[in-house]
């Protein structure tokens, strides 16, 4: 039931090309029937020129031959050219179609699928689809119409020949079936094994420097010889069956038309039948070849065809479960409140109790509040920032913004008060300039100096050669950790949204820049809602209320000294890091003294 809905789906893609697919038919008939008439036509050509020697068909069958064959150049580039436009117009609205959904489908749908499978789904999927609407569905008609145009020109010219030439067709064709079967099962297997090569290739050229570290590159070279001899095994099984179809079907066909030459022969010499009547009827046969072996492929086509389909409509039927509201709610510009309210959360997967990564969450954050999220890796600092701009839906409980529940306020606008710093930098091959200015590409340049110049990156851009016109990619990974972060920063900072989202923004910069940093972010969040989450408990002093959050609860919350005189959580967390950073924590605590040493 529900692979029929898809595959008339389907043909509403190709419904929507049908005045070419229709020129492209008539182009199919008229190859076809010039192969009819070719092998029709040798009987006149034999019997009336060679035999009665008849001077007017002299004349007249060249011409003719030269005009079929004209129609015939004109009906197959007709048709070839209609036939693969319809598949390249299919494909390019299924690529189309498929990247408008995937790009809107929730994060937890990217964690769910490897890049590289989404990716095959764009880029190779659409065209197994397009073979089999342009090879299969309206190629298989052209020979279909050739096979029934032939042998109706057999049974014309000699019906109790044709039934031997039918009775070894058959024959014929099993050998075809046969072969392809195995043609398929290891063209899979080849195709398995290469995407396998595909993904180790991915992951040692990624991960090189770890190759290198560790001295892996003769295991990493042994292991990928072994799965290059695999696909190269798979592929010798696949382009041997493939080798032995044509002999066998050949082998069978010459003993049909053995057969046929001996009876055909048998007549013309007794006189009840004419060489042209045989040639004639020959050439029908020889001709019948080539469509045949089309055809016996078709199934293989549509099976693969229909495999892809699925694949595709799979994700063209993936609904995004982070739905707009019906009738949303509008937000004013300007700084908010956000609140927390019983907000538990779970990523799915396991079951319910074990796998839920928040729990019971109350938090209520005044607007132009700074609020400093800190804990233990792992504990869910990031899950619960993910929640603001609605990457994940809460599982219970509800994240209010201004009081309203953010699940009625349209995703857009909600997500238009967002600016946020992700913990991993991510930046996309385009100018430096166009990077800062992701989301707003009609900021001014002297915007983009300003957010560069606040997030401390400006001098080292005016360094490179191109300054902010150098395309990232250019650069490959030259950048440093650092530097990608500042422009993450710089990204954020032109954003200009009244929430600001930091997830160890500062991470990875040395003490001095991240002290100038922290200086253009305090100023930037001046009257703005901030969530800041840190591991360096000293770039958050800043913070209005510090938030302790292990094992997806809230344990502690308030002023850095307050938290300091509880001697929890944070208390233990500071001395840690006291320790490490100042010979003063030595003597209050020796262990950690032993530890360093
Ligand atoms: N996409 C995901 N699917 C399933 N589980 C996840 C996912 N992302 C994170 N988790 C799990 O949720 C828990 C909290 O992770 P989270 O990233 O929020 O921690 P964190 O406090 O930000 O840690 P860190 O300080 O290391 O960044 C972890 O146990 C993690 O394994
Ligand atoms: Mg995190």
């Amino acid at each position: 039931m529900k692979i029929k809905e898809r595959h008339k789906q389907l043909l509403e893609y190709i419904k929507g090309s049908w005045v070419k697919l229709f020129f492209s038919m008539v182009c199919m008939l008229a190859v076809a029937g010039t192969s009819s008439i070719t092998a029709f036509i040798v009987k006149p050509v034999l019997d009336d020129i060679f035999l009665k020697q008849n001077v007017a068909m002299l004349k007249l069958m060249p011409i003719m031959v030269v005009v079929i064959f004209i129609l015939r150049g004109a009906a197959m580039y007709g048709e070839e050219y209609l036939m693969n436009y319809v598949g390249e117009h299919i494909i390019r609205r299924l690529r189309d179609a498929l990247f408008d959904r995937i790009i809107d489908l929730p994060l937890a749908f990217f964690h769910k699928e490897r890049t590289g499978v989404l990716m095959s789904r764009i880029t190779n999927d659409v065209n197994v689809i397009k073979n089999m609407v342009s090879t299969a569905v309206t190629g298989s008609l052209r020979d279909v119409f050739t096979i029934l145009g032939l042998a109706g020109v057999i049974i014309y010219r000699d019906w109790k020949l044709a039934l031997i030439a039918i009775f070894v067709l058959p024959l014929a064709f099993y050998p075809i079936l046969e072969f392809g079967r195995r043609v398929r099962r290891f063209s899979t297997s080849s195709q398995i094994s290469m995407a396998e090569l595909n993904a180790f290739l991915h992951e040692t050229f990624t991960g090189n420097k770890i190759v290198k570290a560790f001295g892996m590159e003769e295991t990493e070279k042994q292991s990928f010889f072994e799965k290059s001899q695999q696909v190269f095994r798979f592929e010798v099984k696949s382009f041997r069956a493939k080798a032995l179809t044509s002999p066998v079907m050949e082998a069978i066909g010459g003993i049909g038309v053995g057969l046929v030459i001996w009876y055909g022969g048998h007549n013309v010499v007794s006189g009840a039948s004419t060489p042209g009547t045989f040639f004639s009827f020959m050439t029908a046969v020889m001709l019948l070849y080539t469509p045949v072996k089309k055809l016996s492929k078709l199934n293989n086509t549509i099976q693969q065809g229909l495999a892809a389909s699925d694949r595709v409509f799979d994700i063209l039927e993936a609904r995004s479960d982070i739905l707009d509201p019906e009738s949303p709610q509008p937000v004013k510009h300007g700084s908010h409140r956000v609140t927390f309210d019983h907000v538990s959360f779970s990523y799915g997967g396991g079951d319910g109790e074990t796998d839920t990564v928040l729990k019971d969450i109350n938090l209520d954050v005044m607007p132009g509040e700074i609020i400093a999220l800190v804990g233990m890796s792992g504990g869910g600092k990031t899950s619960l920032v993910n929640l603001i701009p609605r990457f994940y839906d809460v599982t219970a409980g509800a994240v209010r913004l201004d009081g309203m529940d953010i699940r009625e306020i349209a995703i857009r606008d909600l997500r238009r008060e967002v600016a946020i710093v992700t913990q991993e930098p991510i930046l996309f091959n385009d100018t430096i300039r166009n990077n800062i200015a992701y989301g707003k590409p009609d900021a001014s340049e002297q915007d983009v100096f300003n957010a560069a110049k606040a997030a401390y990156i400006f001098d080292f851009v005016q360094t490179l050669p191109k300054g902010f016109d150098t395309i990232i990619g250019e650069l490959g990974s030259r950048l440093s950790g650092g530097e990608k972060q500042r422009m993450c920063i710089a990204r954020a900072l032109l954003k200009d949204a009244p929430i600001l989202i930091l997830d160890e923004a500062t991470a990875s910069l040395d003490t001095e820049s991240e002290r100038l940093v922290q200086k253009a972010l305090e100023n930037l969040m001046k009257g703005r809602t901030s969530f800041v989450i840190a591991h360096r408990l000293s770039t958050i002093s800043y913070a209005s209320k510090i938030v302790v959050i292990v094992g997806g609860r809230i344990v502690e919350e308030g002023g850095h000294e307050e938290l300091l005189e509880k001697k929890g959580e944070y208390y233990t967390l500071h001395q840690m890091q006291f320790a490490d950073n100042t010979g003063e924590a030595l003597a209050e605590n020796p262990a950690s003294a032993l530890c360093e040493s």
